[in-house]
This record gives structure tokens, sequence and C-alpha cells, in this order.
């Protein structure tokens, strides 16, 4: 049977609140990054419509979850927005993607809340191959928030992780072909430091939506030590209490390991 409407949102509101506050109590992870999957099938299954408007509800997922990462003051938070793969998709649907992410990044660069709690919004991946309106929003979504450093928002765009171990590998051969660098002296920490990511901490939690089980490529070396956190919930669906969820898992685990 199902629920009053009215009843199910007073019961969840209540969850929520019992949820958050059992969170508030562990630790929080320093960086959570999420593989955002499933934005096609919630339009089609979900919303009976176009996979364009699946698009759009996901990008208001992210602003939303990017509120619930800055309440529990989650530093750094990274989403998977556009993989060098998914570049093989429709030219309308990488257009219409294209436009999306340079409308948010203008977007969110300018919000309020992103000032206010100085988020720092970067977007890595290779540009080379991304349209120059993009390219534009990325440099001005850098510049406007350059000087944060409270909390980081990171954007994998045209990123393929086996790409940037290609390309680090390259910069750390051309340093010992050019004297740079002694051979024995590439550790685990050079070569972090070759990757995108050289500032950004290992995630702690890597998340990912519409019951897949796979990393398609996202942070393969930044996720050697990752808890891993499957859903089966189509991202533009992920409700509050599911991020809550995922943070507790997260803590269960986190605690089991630490006795
Ligand atoms: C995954 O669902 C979603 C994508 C490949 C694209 C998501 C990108 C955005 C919403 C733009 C965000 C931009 C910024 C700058 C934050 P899917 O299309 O693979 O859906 P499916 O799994 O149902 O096929």
């Amino acid at each position: 049977m199902r629920m009053p409407r009215a009843l199910s949102r007073t019961a969840y509101s209540r969850y929520g609140r019992e949820l958050l506050k059992e969170v508030l109590d562990g630790p929080i992870p320093n960086h959570i990054a999420m593989i955002m999957d499933g934005n096609r099938r919630y339009a089609a299954e979900i919303l009976d419509s176009d996979r364009n408007e699946g698009h759009r509800k996901g990008e208001e997922k992210i602003e939303e979850m990017l509120e619930w990462c800055l309440e529990l003051k989650i530093k750094y938070v990274t989403v998977y927005a556009f993989s060098t793969e998914n570049f093989k998709r429709d030219k309308d649907e990488v257009e219409f993607i294209m436009t999306l992410s340079e409308r948010a990044l203008h977007r969110m660069a300018d919000n309020k809340k992103i000032h206010e709690n100085k988020v720092r919004i970067r977007v890595f991946g290779d540009h080379s191959t991304l349209p120059d309106s993009v390219k534009e929003a990325i440099r001005y979504a850098d510049e406007r928030t350059s000087s944060y450093s409270d909390f980081n928002f990171n954007v994998a765009m045209a990123y393929g992780s086996r790409q940037e171990i290609i390309s680090a590998v390259k910069d750390i051969a051309r340093k010992v072909a050019n004297h740079e660098l002694e051979v024995d002296d590439i550790s685990e920490e050079t070569f972090s430091e070759h990757l995108y990511t050289s500032d950004i901490p290992d995630p702690d939690l890597v998340l990912r939506t519409s019951g897949e089980v796979r990393i398609s490529n996202f942070l393969l070396w930044q996720l050697a030590y990752s808890e891993l956190y499957f859903t089966d919930v189509y991202w533009p669906g992920f409700r509050y209490i599911d991020f809550l969820r995922a943070i507790r898992s997260y803590q269960q685990r986190i605690r089991r390991y630490g006795e």
C-alpha cells in the first residue's frame, strides 16, 4: 500500500533528521567523488521525457548535492561530468551537455553560496577537446574562485583516467630524458604530482548511482584506497537520504577497519 503523500513526506523528513544526527556523530569524509549515472534512464523511465530533460535534472541535482556537502563541511567534492568516451554520443546530445555545462559553470561562479562558503571551482580533463564557450566558462569559474580554499568543487570534464596516466608517464619520461629527474627518484608522490589532481587529496569515498557497479575510467590511480559505494537510484533521483546513507555506510566501514 502506498503511504499518503503528506505522511510519507513527514516520515522521510523525520528519517532524514535522524540520519543526519547519526552521520554528524561520525567521521565526515574529506573528499567525496561521484560518478553521476542514469540521467537518460531517469528521463525515459521516471519523467517519460527526452534525454535532455534527464541531463537538465541531473545538473540541478549537482547544485543541490553541493549544498548538502557544504552543510556537512565536506572539503572536496568531485563530479564526473563528462568522460572522453562520452564524446562518442550523438552530436546533439554532446552539444546539449556542453551548453548545459557552460551555463552551469557561469551560474555556479556567480552563486552567492559559492562565495559565502569560499568554494574553489576547478575543472580538470583534456580541455583541448572542449568547445571554446566551455573553455571560457571554465576560465571564468576559475578566475572568480581561485583565491578560495575553504571548500573545493572539482568537475572532471573531457576526462579519462587512462589518458591522464599516459600523459603523466610522458611528462615524467620527458623529465628523465632531459636529466631533470632520476629514474630511481620516481615515487608514488612524484607520479601523483603529474596528475590533474596533483593538489587534491585522494577521494575517501567514491559513489556511483544507477545500479552500475563499475569505475568507468574515473580516477583509477587516486581511488586505490577509497571506499566505494553503489546505489540503485538514478542520479537525478538521488535524494538527501540517499546521500546520508552513503556517508553512514562509509562511517560504518571506517569504524570496522579501525578496530
Ligand atoms: C550520466 O547519465 C550523465 C552524463 C554523461 C552527463 C552529465 C553532465 C551534466 C549534467 C553536465 C554537468 C556540468 C557541470 C559543469 C557541473 P547518462 O547520460 O549516462 O544516463 P544513462 O546512464 O541513463 O544512459
